[in-house]
């Protein structure tokens, strides 16, 4: 049914989505955005789901980020659309009233950082590295990640890493509390399946209901998330973006102008 997902429905009740793409390290293009969308809109709603795990393909990579070469042709209003669908996309998984566990090992950056952030727990291998590197593209973060990052580490910690686009590796990810456990490289699923079947033997509906409360609580004001489309979009229309993506899909360095 989907071509970009892989879904394993277990007996035990755990569902694991694995973003398929692993040649372009699971990049978000537009396809897997229309795919999460409906794969999570069933998911909620089908009984016999008790809880998903969402991982990456490959031992490299997460997801390595929206996918570059479709950013690279956006414009102004073209931007803020994604930017606003792939809020949409993010929010119906943080919504989702099964617990939403990510399963990280590799690169987990960009939109891949913000779709772990956009699920319940995260555990992480011990090679896993986050970052949000949307600035050395020109841009900002557009999937939730302005809003969900400083929400998990504070303020300071995120602008650190939004504004020097620097990644950061699962140590310090933990430290900072971005991620719930890190453990040794290749034992994160093992770990998030340990960790949920413990949490399966509690009550659904209170299950449910603490998600829904935790995230009602936790959400960002309207506000944050429409600021950061619109930003999205404008920073679409810059030279600066377009410098971005050319010089990142032809394997180069960016040389920007401030326009
Ligand atoms: N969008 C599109 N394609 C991507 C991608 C992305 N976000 N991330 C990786 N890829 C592609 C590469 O272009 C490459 O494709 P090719 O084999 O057709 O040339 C393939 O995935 C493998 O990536 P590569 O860069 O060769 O691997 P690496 O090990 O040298 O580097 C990264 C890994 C993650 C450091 C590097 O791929 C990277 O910086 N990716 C972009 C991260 C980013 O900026 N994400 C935010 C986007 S908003």
């Amino acid at each position: 049914m989907f071509t970009t997902l892989l879904l394993d429905h277990r007996e035990d009740g755990v569902t694991i989505l694995t973003v398929n793409r692993p040649d372009k390290l699971n990049a978000l293009n537009e396809t897997v955005m229309t795919e999460l969308d409906k794969a999570f809109e069933s998911l909620s709603v089908d009984q016999d789901v008790k809880a998903v795990i969402l991982t990456g393909a490959g031992d490299k990579a997460f997801v390595a980020g929206a996918d570059i070469a479709g950013l690279a042709t956006l414009d102004g209003p073209g931007g803020r659309e994604l930017a606003e669908r792939g809020q949409a996309v993010f929010n119906r998984i943080a919504r989702c009233p099964k617990p939403v566990v990510a399963v990280i090992e590799g690169y987990a950056l960009g939109g891949g950082c913000e779709l772990a952030m956009a699920a319940h727990l995260r555990i992480a291998g011990a090679n896993a590295v986050f970052g949000l590197p949307e600035v050395s593209l020109g841009l900002v973060p557009g999937y939730g990640g302005t809003q969900r990052l400083a929400r998990l580490v504070g303020q300071g910690r995120a602008l650190e890493m939004i504004l020097t686009g620097n990644p950061i590796k699962a140590e310090q990810a933990l430290q900072s509390g971005l991620v719930n456990r890190v453990v040794e490289q290749g034992k994160a699923l093992e770990e998030a399946m340990g960790m949920l079947h413990s949490i399966l033997k509690r009550a659904p509906l209170a299950l449910a209901a603490a998600i829904k409360a935790v995230i009602a609580g936790y959400e960002t004001p309207e506000e944050g998330f429409a600021t950061e489309a619109e930003l999205f979009g404008q920073l679409c229309e810059t030279g600066d973006f377009k410098e971005g993506t050319r010089a990142f899909l032809a394997k180069e360095k960016p040389d920007f102008k401030g326009h």
